[in-house]
């Protein structure tokens, strides 16, 4: 997976990929990141990557030009390969696990991180395919959102997890969350391990933790309860 960032920050998405299980993916050639500082592609001899809403209103908005520029070079860069554009805005659809498997399935993606209230209108309807929001409340900027989903998407490439932190038994597997787990010692501070998931009978185990999951997930996430439940007695 190649992923293209298009960003004013590029130093942030460079350091959060830097850290342990995407950087390792990274340094074993599983995964790529290429970030594009969209400030770069400017034709303001200031510098200057925005300016004021027609039509008034607060704060200033992200011109089209620095923007497309900015696309042109990355596609240069994929020798006329044509991929997904993800534009990271509160107004997309939401992004969640199913999301995030068929994103997973491409083999490059490329991100676009607005900043101040957004981007003309005009740039993104050339040039993106996909709107995604991580939730509804405002960011500062694209590039968290940007980091959530590359993150979310690397770990379901094939390589990037190894045995033990493989993707399948995790929460949102199956649509429900997933059941508590514990460590050692047997007893912390009175509190005990659940006694079956010492007694070594994996079926009760089985058993056990899908019951958890499933009491798990009508309490804390009702929709999600509902949505698989919703149909049955
Ligand atoms: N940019 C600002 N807020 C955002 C959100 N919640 N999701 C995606 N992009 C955003």
């Amino acid at each position: 997976m190649k992923y293209y960032c298009m960003t004013l920050f590029p130093e942030m998405i460079e350091q959060a990929m830097n850290t342990s299980i995407i950087k390792r993916a990274m340094e074993n050639g599983i995964l790529d990141l290429e970030t594009i500082n969209i400030r770069d592609y400017t034709n303001n001899k200031h510098g200057r990557v925005d300016d004021y809403t027609y039509g008034g209103g607060a704060g200033m908005l992200m011109q089209a030009q620095p923007v497309y520029d900015a696309y042109q070079a990355v596609k240069e860069k994929m020798n006329g390969q044509t991929t997904r554009v993800i534009y990271v805005t509160p107004q997309g659809r939401p992004f969640h696990q199913q999301a995030a498997a068929e994103l997973a399935a491409e083999e490059q993606l490329i991100f676009l991180c607005g900043h101040y209230e957004g981007i003309d209108e005009r740039v993104l309807e050339e040039i993106v395919t996909d709107y995604y929001s991580i939730g509804d409340y405002v960011l500062t900027g694209g590039e968290l959102p940007a980091l959530v989903m590359m993150d979310a998407v690397a770990r379901l490439v094939p390589g990037v997890l190894n045995n033990e932190e493989s993707a399948t038994t995790e929460s949102f597997y199956d649509g429900l969350l997933e059941y508590p787990q514990y460590t050692r010692p047997e007893e912390w501070m009175g509190r005990r391990v659940p006694e079956v998931l010492l007694s070594g009978h994996h079926a009760n185990i089985e058993k056990w933790r899908l019951e958890q999951s499933i009491e798990r997930t009508r309490q804390r996430r009702p929709d999600l309860y509902e949505k698989k439940y919703g149909g049955e007695k």
